[in-house]
């Protein structure tokens, strides 16, 4: 154990100077009294006093050290004390210096009972403080405090990824972090009604340098014994993709509504005139309607079928994997279609996978739809089942037609995107075929994607690991 190391010597050295300088005083006064009184015995009392003089000096040096040294030691235990507990000291905080019963013994006690309170709530803090770290850190949601003066207090690893602040806590504002007034305006609000609220807003992210929707909730901060509110703290909740699906259902709708209406309105009026036509017992024209009325219902009936092929596919139906020969699926695929008027090129590198048969003819089905449907006549068509590694195999199929335009390439497998909305409805198609290609893909887990030169022709490739 390391021994008590600390004496009050500064304490020390003016007592004893005191004691000793008194003592000095009082010899000097006493020798002049006596020498005066007794001037025949004078020597003798002289020294006699100076005896008595110096006996003093080693009891007062003696004194003073037995009063000091507990004093000593408590100044030192005071001071270990604030190291408590992350010092580095080997001695017990609690290890009494005095073991009799006294005032300074009182007081040790009081002490250790005081140091023992300030380990353990020094311990919590310290815990808290990590464990609010932690999970600060480990919040996949960014979080701001700032206070009174809008001066930022904290903010966690997420919002630095997100914001890229410039500056430390301490040093920037709100308003040097972030751009969007709302945020202010929700921030500011929040510190003067003293309430928790909870804002959408906006921001554009560094990262990614696009503005993104938050869902903000705030909270004020208060002063434990006086309720004082000195900042707040936001906690940004990234809402983009819930944002983006709801617009994308909000627009799945207003499409479907659309190429639902456009089929229906042809029946609704046909119909009318049908029944018009046969009251008036006119019925020269009634073939061709019925003819029209066929062409709409089973345009209709398609629709209905591609979208609940798609509903199923998003609700996650288990795909009935089987092997799969790809020559018969292509044949069968050129039999059901019209495709005497193009040239069509068939190459097989393999010639069976494992696949879900129903689903990757379907994928075949609608590539080549496509191709015969946006190609003119007389032109080529080439399919190609090809295995570029023993990992993977793919689907290409290539045409020599008119090609798509870039901007358009990114959008192409999106729901009822149409690169010429006139042409493609007027040739009946609503822009699901290809959004059902990359779901039955992805669901197999592969990926699709266009290569396409306007002018010169395009390819759909379809990779499937194996
Ligand atoms: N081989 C191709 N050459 C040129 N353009 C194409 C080709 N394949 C697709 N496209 C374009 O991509 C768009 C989207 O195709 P997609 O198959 O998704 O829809 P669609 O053919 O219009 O309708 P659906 O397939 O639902 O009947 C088409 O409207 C067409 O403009
Ligand atoms: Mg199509």
């Amino acid at each position: 154990m390391k021994s008590w190391t600390f004496f009050p010597w500064r304490l020390f050295r003016w007592f004893v100077t005191q004691q000793v300088v008194a003592a000095g005083v009082l010899y000097l006064a006493l020798s002049a009294v006596l020498a005066y009184a007794f001037p025949s015995d004078r020597a003798t009392m002289l020294i006699a006093l100076a005896l008595g003089f110096l006996t003093f000096v080693p009891v007062s040096l003696w004194t003073a050290r037995r009063l000091l040294l507990p004093l000593g030691r408590i100044i030192e235990k005071t001071r270990r004390m604030r190291e408590f507990p992350f010092g580095d000291d080997e001695v017990d905080p609690e290890a009494m210096a005095f073991d009799e019963p006294g005032e300074w013994y009182e007081m040790e006690r009081a002490l250790n009972r005081l140091g023992r309170d300030l380990r353990v709530k020094t311990i919590r803090l310290s815990r808290e403080k990590t464990e609010l770290r932690a999970i600060m850190s480990a919040s996949p949601e960014a979080v701001l405090a700032i206070d009174g003066e809008s001066r930022v207090l904290f903010y966690n690893p997420q919002f630095a990824y997100l914001f890229s602040p410039k500056g430390d806590p301490g040093e920037v504002t709100l308003s040097e972090l972030l751009r969007s007034p709302d945020i202010i305006a929700a921030y500011s609000e929040a510190m003067t009604t003293g309430k928790p609220l909870r804002r959408e807003v906006q921001e554009e992210v560094e990262a990614d340098k696009q503005p993104r929707d938050f869902l903000l909730s705030i909270a004020p901060l208060a002063k434990k014994h006086n309720q004082e509110i000195y900042g707040v703290v936001g906690i940004f909740h990234d809402i983009s993709e819930m944002k983006a699906a709801e617009r994308i259902r909000i627009e799945f709708v207003g499409n479907v509504s659309h190429e639902l209406r456009t089929p229906l309105t042809t029946v609704n009026g046909y119909l009318q005139t049908l029944k018009a036509d046969l009251e008036k017992g006119r019925l020269e024209h009634a073939s061709e309607f019925l003819k029209i009325l066929s062409l709409n219902v089973s345009r209709l009936k398609s629709l209905v079928e591609d979208l609940l092929d798609l509903s199923s596919l998003e609700s996650g139906k288990e795909l009935k994997i089987e092997t799969v020969n790809v020559q018969d699926i292509t044949e069968a695929v050129l039999r059901q279609l019209n495709a005497q008027s193009h040239k069509i090129h068939l190459h097989y590198e393999f010639g069976e996978m494992q696949a879900d048969g129903k689903r990757l003819e379907q994928v075949l089905r609608n590539l080549l739809e496509n191709a015969v449907r946006y190609v003119p006549e007389g032109k080529n068509i080439e399919i190609l089942w090809s295995k570029p590694s023993a990992a993977k195999v793919e689907l290409h199929v290539k045409d020599d037609g008119p090609g798509i335009a870039p901007k358009h390439q990114a959008r192409l497998f999106e729901r009822f995107y149409r690169v010429d909305e006139a042409r493609s409805r007027a040739t009946g198609g609503t822009g699901i075929g290809l959004s059902l290609v990359k779901h039955i893909v992805q669901r197999h887990g592969g990926e699709v994607h266009v290569k396409s030169t306007p002018g010169v022709g395009s390819e759909f490739i379809c990779e499937f690991p194996i």
